[in-house]
């Protein structure tokens, strides 16, 4: 029987989804090339994200920055010093493995973390070999993700790949707080490609070379932030947790933000917690079973940051709960690293006040986080059905006559043509109408309208419902507005009308 994982690719490949990039080559390792279906549902799924986080304040913004940036600017942040895992090679097949993979293969245990003496001791305590040849593993040493870049005709100026969008913010942060009247909090994000040169790039997109972030920094002054956010309104609200100590369970427990925030975490961080948790079960109607922040401890977290959750789903086709972003604390680190090295200040006056703000990051893996939808929504079987929100579908209406003939097909091509400069609609009239859906169904559209006698009679269509199987008729000139309520929640497909009698 075939795998989740390879269940899901065989659909991804199939009908359009993703793949591996340059496959015509035999592929490139870490990289993924989006096809019609992906393209569309990455693209709605920026736009749910964009509406639902710049939403969060009144001074959140949008920016795009460059995907190439100065060693200098790299340095400063960090990533030039600290950005490594830790890499171990073979010595007889000259193989590179990422050391905590290795150690993970023969405890079953995450080891994140680990230095390179750390990752030594270990391997020769389990008498780790080479996991291809079973030769003898050389030291453990840190290795740099980024890619490097020589920019210039020599490439005398070193730059690298951007490794997280993050730094296109805090190197604009000075010229939007200008721009945007000097307020805080403020939050600017983007969206857009990150670069990392994986060690091991594996499980299709949950470790990538060029990958998408969606990333949003809020910039803040720490001594009036818990003031300016409605903390009272949230807390009482059950977050799913799961401590540093907990997290190699595959649960998670209830935990109200007042308990958290009386365990020391502060009002801002629990409260960015809650927005992050409504935001999956509410728009991407993640279970909340399936749903946990795991905390990351001192030897785990980023080197930037001060307090390290992250946000995961639980993922058959990828063995449990895996990371799809994190909410991130990450103090003054990077506004002051930049300040020093560029000798800028980037402090800014408040209320007669000079601060450096500090910043909360929200960030989240696109193709992660699509990948996990794929995961949770598709249901194999007789009726192979893709769940997905309708909001994130990358069809919503597919279009179909009942028969080729008696002009069904002029009719439900001008209403597609119709449909498509406002939504996304697929035409459709090859194979029996029970086919035509179950392509649908398999892609994930919410919805289906089909032209028969009736509609020639007096211009009614059915509507299909995809998961309920449901009909209802609808005159045809009627169906753009009702979509676009229920993609929207103002009509759900019950209160549309009687449905059909089944056949
Ligand atoms: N700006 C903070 C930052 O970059 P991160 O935890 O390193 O933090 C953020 O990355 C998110 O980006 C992760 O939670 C994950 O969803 C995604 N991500 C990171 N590395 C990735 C990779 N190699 N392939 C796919 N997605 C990745």
């Amino acid at each position: 029987m075939a795998s989740r994982y390879d269940e899901l690719t065989s659909l991804s490949v199939r009908r359009g989804f993703l793949w591996p990039a340059v496959d015509l080559y035999g592929g490139f390792a870490g990289f993924y090339d989006y096809g019609h279906l992906g393209a569309r549902m990455k693209r709605k799924w920026e736009d749910l994200w964009l509406a639902y986080f710049l939403g969060l304040g009144d001074n959140y913004h949008l920016i795009d920055t460059t995907t190439v940036l100065p060693e200098v600017s790299l340095k400063a942040s960090g990533h030039v010093d600290h950005f490594t895992d830790v890499l171990v090679a073979c010595t007889k097949c000259g193989e590179s493995f990422r050391g905590d993979h290795l150690i993970e293969a023969v405890t079953h245990e995450e080891h994140e973390g680990l230095s390179p003496a750390d990752v030594d001791a270990k391997v020769r305590e389990l008498n780790i070999r080479c996991p291809r040849c079973k030769g003898a593993l050389g030291p453990a040493r840190p290795f740099n993700m980024m890619f490097p870049v020589g920019v210039g005709t020599l490439g005398q100026d070193r730059a690298y790949l951007r490794p997280e969008t993050a730094q296109g913010v805090y190197l604009n942060f000075k010229r939007e707080f200008e721009a945007l009247r000097r307020k805080l909090p403020l939050g600017l994000a983007i969206v857009g490609r990150a670069y990392r040169n994986e060690i091991s790039p594996r499980q299709g997109t949950y470790r990538m070379r060029e990958f998408l972030q969606a990333e949003l920094q809020i910039f803040f002054d720490p001594a009036t932030f818990d003031s300016q956010l409605p903390i009272d309104a949230m807390r009482d609200e059950k977050l799913r947790i799961a401590f540093a100590r907990e997290k190699t369970e595959p649960t998670a427990s209830d935990r109200t933000a007042d308990d958290l925030i009386r365990q020391g975490l502060p009002p801002f961080y629990v409260y960015h917690m809650a927005m992050v948790q409504r935001f999956y079960l509410g728009p991407l109607a993640i279970p909340r079973d399936r749903f946990r922040f795991a905390e990351l401890d001192e030897r785990e977290r980023a080197f930037y940051n001060k307090i390290h959750f992250d946000i995961q789903v639980s993922q058959d086709s990828l063995g449990g709960y895996r990371e799809l972003g994190g909410v991130h604390y990450r103090t003054d680190h990077d506004l002051s690293g930049h300040a020093a090295l560029s000798k800028t200040d980037l402090s800014v006056l408040i209320d007669g006040r000079r601060v450096v703000p500090h910043v909360v990051e929200l960030s989240f893996g696109v193709d992660r986080n699509l990948w996990g939808l794929l995961d949770l929504c598709y249901r194999a079987g007789e009726r192979a059905v893709l769940q997905l929100p309708p909001a994130l579908a990358p069809v919503t209406i597919g279009v179909f006559p009942l028969l080729s003939r008696d002009g069904m097909p002029d009719r439900a091509m001008t209403l597609f043509r119709e449909l498509r400069s406002q939504l996304d609609a697929a035409y459709d009239e090859s194979g029996s109408i029970g086919r035509r859906y179950a392509r649908m169904d398999e892609v994930g559209t919410p919805f289906c309208a089909t032209v028969d006698h009736t509609t020639l009679q007096d211009d009614t269509i059915t509507l299909r419902e995809r998961d309920s199987t449901a009909q209802i008729r609808l005159p045809a000139g009627r169906l753009a507005e009702t979509l676009r309520g229920l993609l929207d929640g103002r009509a759900r497909f019950e209160s549309l009308g009687p449905p059909l009698a089944r056949d």
